[in-house]
């Protein structure tokens, strides 16, 4: 039996991974998602399409866009292009531009391209993708063994620039991610990189770059997913062409904050056009997904978070609230303090018990007595517990929100959140 969930979006059938493309519009919040409707496990990526008023309640629509066989649709964003500026819409009739990742399976080169909706529900490919190439080297290098693309070359999250008009647009490329500009939503040239000081020693992914009004004035955070299942954000300053991270002297000994500090949380992105920073991930781990119990569907999303900058000792942190905490029935939340030194066990089932504790400096999740772990290695031996430095001293303000094993732990007034599946 397949588990059904309250507050936790999941698709009709076949598999799902990140969301895509989230955008509010209207009163209407969109949310397209790597799809794959055939079987539960992934496949050729077509962008699956729900719609919500809510957050909570969903309701399917058709798939949004066809994969073919030289290209999959990979992951990406959308654009609310009021003004048509890119000429695919009318004013009366504003376009939805969707920006993924066409994904060729034979070769594994990727490009970005565009499909638009004028409807916000049938999309059509424009007739001049992709929109960025994945440029090629010189015919000198197409004999040497690299590739003749760029590997790694994904998931284009584009927003409104407000240094140079138009639009940027962040790219995951390899270890570091790219900055493009554009006028009109079509043409793109590139106009900055970024990578912290200290590298990204692995892929990235799904990258996503939003300002955030603070009482100190605008910052922009930079957030992505790396590949070993991290989601580290940075803050800083976007200057229209590209970002840098802004630390102050007493952060150079802290370590870069993460979106979340346990497993089950990946890819995680922001709503366009949307008054409040709110986020939505993919409520699963790449490194036992395939593993997990399954019938007729796979893939989860996370609950909503909203998101506001605050400074404390460490420096600028996001602190989260569950967005839809009001729909939550009351046995499904409990929120409390726990003190240094103490912990709490949460029922998620029978003899199942998740703990969770909190000393001076630490924030403790441990999952191993809290269902079946057994179906995979990965779980038993590198995520059953995990921990996070704590960012208050003192008492720690707690809400947690349970759904039939899903849980997810906003520790120290949201600063740190676990989101942990229990099997
Ligand atoms: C991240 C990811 C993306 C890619 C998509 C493919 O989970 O690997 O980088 O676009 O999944 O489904």
């Amino acid at each position: 039996m397949d588990r059904t969930y309250n507050y936790h979006f999941t698709p009709p059938k076949g598999w799902m991974n990140d969301p895509n493309g989230l955008i509010y519009i209207d009163g209407v919040y969109h949310l397209f998602y790597q799809h794959y409707p055939h079987d539960i496990v992934w496949g050729p990526m077509h962008w699956g399409h729900a719609v919500s008023k809510d957050l909570l309640h969903w309701e399917h629509k058709p798939v949004a866009i066809y994969p073919t066989k030289e290209e999959y649709i990979f992951s990406g964003s959308c654009v609310y292009d009021k003004e048509n500026v890119s000429g695919l819409g009318t004013k009366e009739c504003p376009p939805l531009v969707a920006f993924y990742t066409a994904h060729n399976p034979v070769t594994g080169e990727e490009q970005q391209s565009i499909a638009y909706s004028t409807d916000y529900e049938t999309f059509t490919k424009y007739v001049g993708n992709p929109v960025i190439e994945n440029k090629k080297d010189t015919a000198a290098d197409l004999t040497q063994e690299k590739p003749a693309f760029k590997k790694d070359f994904r998931d284009p999250k584009v927003f409104p620039n407000p240094i140079l008009g138009g639009f940027s647009m962040v790219l995951a490329v390899g270890h570091q991610l790219e900055f493009y500009h554009s006028m009109n939503l079509l043409s793109w040239e590139k106009t900055g990189e970024f990578a912290p000081k200290e590298g990204f020693k692995e892929i990235c992914e799904c990258p996503d770059c939003f300002p955030v009004e603070t009482d100190e004035g605008t910052k922009w955070i930079l957030t992505l997913s790396l590949t070993s299942h991290i989601m580290p954000y940075y803050v800083g300053e976007f200057n229209g062409n590209t970002f840098a991270e802004e630390k102050g002297e007493f952060e150079e000994s802290v370590s870069t904050p993460l979106l979340d500090y346990a497993s089950d949380n990946y890819a995680m992105v922001t709503f366009a056009n949307c008054p409040e920073i709110l986020m939505l991930g993919w409520g699963e781990s790449w490194d036992y997904v395939s593993q997990t119990p399954a019938k007729n569907y796979r893939g989860k999303m996370t609950m909503t978070r909203k998101a506001q900058l605050v400074k404390i000792e460490d420096g600028w942190r996001l602190r989260f609230t569950p967005a839809t905490l009001s729909g939550v029935a009351p046995k499904d939340v409990w929120q409390g303090i726990l003190q240094p030194g103490e912990q709490k066990e949460f029922v998620v089932g029978t003899n199942k018990k998740l703990v969770l504790s909190v000393t001076e400096e630490e924030i403790l999740v441990d999952r191993s007595k809290a269902g079946d772990l057994s179906f995979s290695d990965y779980l038993q031996t590198k995520a059953a517990k995990f921990s996070a430095k704590r960012l208050k001293t003192g008492d720690c303000n707690i809400t947690v929100i349970q759904d039939n094993g899903y849980v997810e732990i906003f520790a120290d007034d949201g600063f740190v959140v676990f989101s942990v599946m229990t099997y």
